[in-house]
């Protein structure tokens, strides 16, 4: 198992950290295609620069969420991707997408889950006043960030933070940790938390 596809909607540093890992031979996979929901994201020229396939859409163009995800799931079989890396891909999964993959989705979130999930988890940290907030890797499942944890770090928010400041410490952890985890779950063929 290790034909990935990477789903993104940003800027794409973590895309970048995986390309980079694969590159270095840390991370033992082939990145088969981008997905990307924006078409003028910055992930874009990352992966074209990669000569990395890219997959974009316009969401708002197709009837329903279902539909675009069926366009999603062609373009996948078309690749043979077996393992989905979700890497700020702003929107939630729905059942298409489940139905096939389910188990085989993660995603990485800014915050120390189950503690601010959903958008700005960096800003409702700073907001919340914590000491400490964190990164998590988990599978996706229907919901706003509540799959299965498979690891977490904690990060300290120091004072004079900014969210400039510890988006940055955040995102250093994020990719150190994004690709090792890849390349546990994808080595050990964990799918789902369960080693087949
Ligand atoms: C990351 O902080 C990730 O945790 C969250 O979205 C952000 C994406 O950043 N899901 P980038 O596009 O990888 O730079």
């Amino acid at each position: 198992m290790n034909k990935i596809a990477v789903f993104a909607s940003g800027s794409g540093s973590n895309f970048q950290a995986i390309l980079d890992a694969v590159e270095e031979g840390l991370l033992q996979a082939d990145i088969q295609l981008l997905v990307c929901d924006k078409p003028g994201a910055k992930v874009i020229e990352r992966a074209r620069d990669h000569h990395i396939p890219i997959f974009t859409f316009v969401p708002n163009s197709f009837e329903s969420k279902a539909h675009f995800e069926k366009e999603i799931v062609n373009e996948l079989k078309r690749y043979h991707v077996e393992f989905i890396v979700l890497a700020g891909y702003m929107r939630l999964i729905g059942e298409v997408l489940l139905r096939d993959f389910e188990g085989r989705i993660v995603n990485i979130h800014p915050s120390y889950l189950p503690a601010f999930p959903g958008k700005d988890a960096i800003g409702q940290a700073l907001q919340a006043n914590v000491s400490e907030t964190g990164v998590t890797v988990h599978f996706v499942d229907s919901g706003m960030d509540t799959g299965p944890i498979i690891e977490q770090v904690k990060i300290p928010v120091l004072p004079g933070d900014t969210r400039e400041t510890l988006q940055e410490r955040i995102q250093k952890a994020e990719h150190r940790l994004y690709p090792a985890i890849i390349n546990k779950l994808l080595q050990k063929d964990i799918i789902g938390g369960i080693v087949q």
